[in-house]
């Protein structure tokens, strides 16, 4: 049996960092109600003349690096992006001329906040299959630039960054399984709703969500994903060594490990930090989490995300 084994991470966050306390000189809000109903105290923003693909170079080549992989070795490059650089060529394309790979599969997923487990998923299905032997797996976003900043029902929860993995084919065990699904049903409650057309931007171009509606959904389809992950593997929750969540809010963070009876020393949180990268979330708490020595080879890890479409999912990985 062949398996996919995460064999490098890696993160990047840009300099300028917003805390709550300038947001608070930006919109009627405070520090105690962000950190509060997010648990979040600052996010990353960056700069003007940065772009998604300079995130996902930046990650990428720390991944490629501690995966001792040259870039030449990838047969596959999926970027997972809400905020692609282009309309076309995708960001996944832009980053592999960066990277000076010639001729590796390369192309960009769209599932928002899910875009990362979709992205792994994929990626796994190709190496399962003998297609593909290394593939390198991005989310970079640059969400702040879909964010109205007068709009505090927003403008205080996203962040911008990138985080990537280098993935191997390996007799032994890495993936494990991977759980995916989408309900198309409630695209309006998180959206940016604008389109181009005839080269201008069409409609509303920033970011809109029913929190409530989002916060709501997001804690009942964590909960069933979770254990629909467990239960393919005929595991229960003891198994896991970490959780490692999609960065949204602590609430729904903590709404998932208790599901879970996972006590919050078992969870990788980065929101207070990082807020919502988006795809770029979960491979960003990773590599915090790798790098930093929490999570250890051989380790049960647990990944989750939740986002517009929406789209969800649950990806069982054997470190
Ligand atoms: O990544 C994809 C998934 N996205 C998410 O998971 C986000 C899910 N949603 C959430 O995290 C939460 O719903 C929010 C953090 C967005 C909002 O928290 P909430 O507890 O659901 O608050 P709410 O929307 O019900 O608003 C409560 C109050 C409202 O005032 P009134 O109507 O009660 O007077 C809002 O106007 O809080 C007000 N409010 C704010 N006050 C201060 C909303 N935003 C702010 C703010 N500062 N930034």
């Amino acid at each position: 049996m062949t398996y996919s084994r995460i064999i490098g991470t890696g993160g990047y966050l840009p300099e300028k960092i917003l805390t709550n306390a300038e947001l608070e000189k930006l919109v009627d809000t405070s520090d105690q109600w962000i950190f509060e109903r997010t648990g979040i105290r600052s996010r990353h923003l960056a700069a003007e003349d940065q772009d998604t693909c300079d995130l996902a170079e930046e990650a990428a080549r720390r991944a490629l690096a501690a995966a001792q992989c040259d870039a030449h070795q990838l047969d596959l490059i999926i970027v997972a992006t809400t905020t692609p650089d282009r309309v076309f060529p995708s960001t996944a394309c832009l980053l592999q001329a960066r990277l000076g790979n010639h001729g590796a599969m390369a192309f960009d997923v769209q599932a928002v906040c899910s875009g990362f487990l979709y992205a792994l998923s994929i990626a796994d299905k190709f190496i399962k299959t003998g297609t593909v032997r290394r593939a390198l797996i991005v989310g970079a976003e640059i969400f702040s630039r879909l964010v109205d900043w007068t709009d505090r029902s927003t403008c205080v929860l996203f962040g911008d960054g990138a985080g990537a993995v280098v993935v191997e084919a390996s007799a032994e065990q890495g993936i494990l399984s991977s759980h995916l699904h989408a309900d198309g049903a409630y695209k309006d409650l998180l959206t940016v709703p604008a389109r181009v057309t005839q080269g201008r931007l069409n409609g509303d171009g920033f970011t809109k969500m029913q929190g409530n509606e989002v916060f709501k959904f997001a804690v009942r389809a964590l909960s069933r994903v979770v254990d629909e992950a467990l239960t393919a593997n005929q595991l229960d929750q003891s198994a896991i060594d970490w959780l490692v969540p999609h960065q949204a809010n602590i609430r729904i963070i903590a709404a998932t490990a208790k599901k879970l009876k996972l006590p919050m020393e078992k969870v990788i949180v980065t929101v207070s930090g990082h807020g919502n990268t988006s795809a770029a979330s979960v491979p960003l708490a990773l590599d915090v989490a790798v790098r930093d020595g929490r999570i250890q080879r051989g380790q049960m890890l647990l990944l989750e995300a939740v986002g517009g479409g929406f789209t969800w999912g649950a990806v069982l990985v054997k470190f």
